[in-house]
């Protein structure tokens, strides 16, 4: 079979390198890709949002199926856009990307159906906010309805902070913002859950935890994500069944009831407490950095799966997981996650020799005249699955140290709730 994997990042290299250890994979394109995937991949440079050049592609060079990591042309309305030409796609439709692509679509759908999430309110400008604000308990959260990679979200201690938060999304930070969200501030732990689905069924597709400050000890600003740990050490089955209970399940039969189906990864990014779980959000993809430390430990093949949700036949098949840990710490270039430089070169990544456990996802690299050049704010992702969260940490740590380039940093602490 021919694959296409829409992306670029580290989860999209970690997505190609688990698809080519298939044997029905005869070839897989990335698009647009990153040096990491021009190992294992051909690289297609086309604008993720023309569609139609991308469709042209496909059916051009005959491809069996594509697959859609990152949020954006799900939210845009890929899925739609392909099948509509009869071509195979794995994941979500436009109005099932909304439970990413509109915070107050997932609030309401989870108000309509009894989702337990943080109290919040919903407003279009900014005299109400302010106003409702003034009334409120502190620390309280702030967040721009649509899509932000990661940032939009205020976590305000004080009348300065909210008034800075409401005016830089009514301002345009983060686009064109007709919503704001209110929420309370829920105190617990985070947990990333994913589940796959075909329409019909679900799959658990494991758990993890990442860390999305810039800083050690969860310190700074906020990230795409610093590095990661799966499974989460709050997993348990009792605790899976009230997350199936009482989020997923309910999710799927709102979207039935607004006459679509869901097809895809889902994940919910939950936060745990007293063991019981409340949704923070949803995005309608795997996480980046959790893909990373998930896929490594998938013992069936990831193919067949991915066929058997598109084919609406995820009942048939059994998922099977290496009982490892894995852990993941992503090397960024200084400044990220705001100023930072890129084409500089990276040096000596070709000579490290990995072992069966060991990995290195490339995020932000390109590959210029034989050279590794860095191209984003996150640059690598090292990754090793063991028995042990602790050596898993200390050997990406080694991992780090083998290459030569100055101008990169990294959290030394990823996991620290499992490990210190
Ligand atoms: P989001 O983009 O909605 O996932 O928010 C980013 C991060 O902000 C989350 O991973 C949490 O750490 C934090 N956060 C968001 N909403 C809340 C909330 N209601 N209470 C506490 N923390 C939150
Ligand atoms: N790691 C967080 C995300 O992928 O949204």
């Amino acid at each position: 079979m021919k694959v296409v994997v829409i992306g670029s990042g580290g989860r999209e290299h970690a997505i190609c390198k688990t698809l080519k250890k298939s044997s029905k994979v005869s070839k897989i394109y990335c698009m647009p890709g990153n040096a990491g995937t021009s190992s294992i991949a051909e690289n297609i440079k086309i604008d993720l949002e023309d569609f139609e050049k991308i469709k042209d592609f496909i059916t051009s060079n005959k491809l069996d199926l594509v697959l859609i990591g990152p949020e954006k042309p799900l939210v845009d309305g890929i899925v739609d856009y392909l099948e509509s030409y009869k071509i195979k796609v794995f994941g979500p439709n436009k109005i099932a990307s909304q439970l990413e692509g509109s915070k107050t679509f997932t609030k309401n759908l989870c108000k309509k159906y009894q989702i337990p999430t943080a109290k919040f309110g919903i407003f279009e400008n900014s005299k109400d906010t302010i106003n409702f604000l003034k009334d409120c308990n502190f620390p309280t959260v702030i967040k721009a309805d649509g899509l932000a990679s990661g940032k939009g979200v205020y976590i305000c201690n004080n009348k300065e902070e909210y008034t800075i938060a409401v005016n830089e999304i009514f301002g345009g930070k983060f686009g064109k913002a007709e919503k704001i969200l209110v929420e309370e501030f829920l105190k617990g732990e985070e947990m990333s859950f994913f589940v796959i689905c075909d329409g019909e069924n679900y799959k658990i597709f494991g758990t993890a935890q990442d860390h999305k400050r810039v800083l050690e000890g969860d310190k700074g600003k906020n990230t795409g994500g610093m590095g990661a740990y799966s499974p989460s050490r709050l997993e348990s089955s009792e605790l899976n069944k009230k997350i199936l209970n009482k989020i997923i399940n309910p999710t799927l039969k709102g979207l039935k009831e607004l006459n679509t189906t869901y097809k895809g990864f889902l994940y919910a990014g939950l936060m745990i407490i007293n063991d019981e779980p409340f949704l923070i959000e949803y995005n309608v993809r795997m996480g980046d950095p959790e893909c990373q430390t998930i896929l490594p430990k998938l013992k069936t093949d990831f193919l067949q799966i991915i066929l058997a949700s598109v084919n609406k036949d995820l009942k048939s098949i059994d998922i099977e997981w290496y009982e490892d840990k894995c852990l993941c710490i992503v090397l960024c270039a200084k400044g990220y996650p705001e100023v930072y430089k890129k084409n500089e070169e990276i040096k000596n990544l070709n000579k490290i020799n990995l072992k069966d456990n060991e990995f290195i996802f490339h995020a932000g690299t390109l590959k210029k005249n034989n050279q590794i050049l860095s191209n984003g704010g996150r640059v690598l992702n090292f990754v090793v699955r063991s028995g042990d969260f602790q050596f898993s940490r200390n050997a990406a740590i080694e991992l780090i140290n083998k290459i030569d380039w100055n101008n990169g940093f990294y959290r030394k602490d990823i996991g620290y709730k499992v490990i210190d």
